[in-house]
């Protein structure tokens, strides 16, 4: 799968009509969803963390439910629920265990979302080993101590059930996304940035590939069939205009299935798949999955007319018309869990 090559005259009249297009599309998606998504309420939560249970494998796809990794020297703040200096342990995912195994239950927020943990010898002392667990104010949105190279701590999050869920908003619809925050820190910490956007100019999906003969409606692979093109993935960008994208490291993570939402490369650009793609092995880092119900808005993206197109020799179709999208947080707070737990 490729990247979309850079177009050949970026000229200022160009950007100026993208960012005018931007500009009036979000506006009618904003328009669109407000109406849409008025009614829904906190049942919505209820509904999605229902959902996510659906989702083979319990989230995530195979190998998720061993990933429980942060990032190093890096320190999250938060009140403690669980002192570090009353409770050592021997590796930072022995912390992260600790602090999933807080989230008791199959409903309502953890009691633990934050672990700390002290792992480089030499600069933690008799700190070495302590494991913080804490709980944010607002999971999406973790106080984090902005950081130097010498922090001596390891950093992570963990979502519970109907927590860890943004929408990508379109005009067909938002699309929710449960981040994977276990397996692909750095990546969950690019998405929460955006959330803080008012506008998202220039996201968008750009190439829609139907799952064709090739893969069926769960995703699985039509035996004996290519392994395309079509490649059954929508494709877009996250690159939001006038902010500047971290781009992430490959993070260890799950196989892509069928609503994985990957990364191309290190992004900006990502991909929603429609098909398990056992075939591309772990090449992409999948930081979230979309809920089951919301492949419906995917599918009718991906059946959008399109055009073909040859990027580095792959044959590909992109859109006519590319499909404005903006990272949003569903109206679903922990305030909301708690009036529904
Ligand atoms: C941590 O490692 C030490 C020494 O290897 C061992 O004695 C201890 O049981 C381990 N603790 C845990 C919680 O695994
Ligand atoms: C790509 O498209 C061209 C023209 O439609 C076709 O001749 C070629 O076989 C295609 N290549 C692959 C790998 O499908």
């Amino acid at each position: 799968m490729g990247r979309k090559p850079n177009d050949s005259e970026p000229t200022r009249y160009a950007t100026m009509i993208l960012l005018l297009m931007g500009l009036v599309s979000c506006t009618a998606v904003y328009i669109f969803m407000s109406a849409v998504m008025r009614p829904a309420g906190s049942s919505v939560v209820e509904r999605l963390a229902a959902e996510e249970g659906e989702f083979s494998g319990g989230g995530g796809g195979e190998g998720e439910g061993e990933c429980c990794s942060g990032i190093e020297s890096f320190e999250l703040w938060g009140a403690a629920v669980k002192w570090g200096s009353d409770f050592k342990v021997n590796s930072s995912k022995e912390c992260c265990k600790a602090c999933k195994a807080m989230c008791t239950g199959n409903h309502g927020p953890c009691l633990c979302d934050t672990w700390v943990f002290c792992g480089n010898k030499k600069f933690c002392g008799d700190k070495f080993g302590e494991c913080w667990l804490k709980k944010q104010k607002d999971t999406l949105a973790p106080d984090r101590q902005e950081a130097g190279n010498k922090v001596m701590w390891t950093s992570g999050i963990v979502f519970g059930k109907g927590e860890g869920i943004v929408a990508l908003e379109t005009e067909f619809g938002a699309i929710h996304v449960k981040l994977l925050p276990e397996c692909s820190p750095r990546s969950v910490f690019n998405i929460l940035e955006l959330l803080g956007l008012r506008h998202c100019a220039g996201c968008q999906f750009f190439r829609a590939e139907i799952r064709g003969q090739i893969w069926d409606t769960h995703g699985d692979h039509i035996k004996d069939a290519s392994f395309g093109p079509p490649y059954a993935l929508v494709q877009g960008t996250l690159d939001a205009q006038g902010v500047a994208f971290e781009s992430v490291p490959s993070e260890s993570c799950p196989e892509i299935r069928r609503g994985s939402v990957a990364w191309v490369g290190s992004g900006p650009e990502f991909f929603i798949s429609l098909a398990n793609h056992q075939e591309w092995k772990k090449s992409y880092t999948v930081f979230g999955y979309v809920l089951p119900e919301d492949m419906e808005i995917v599918e009718k993206i991906a059946q959008l007319p399109t055009k073909l197109d040859v990027w580095s020799g792959v044959n590909v179709t992109v859109l006519e018309n590319p499909v404005p999208l903006r990272v949003r947080r569903i109206k679903s707070n922990n305030d909301d869990l708690n009036l529904s737990s």
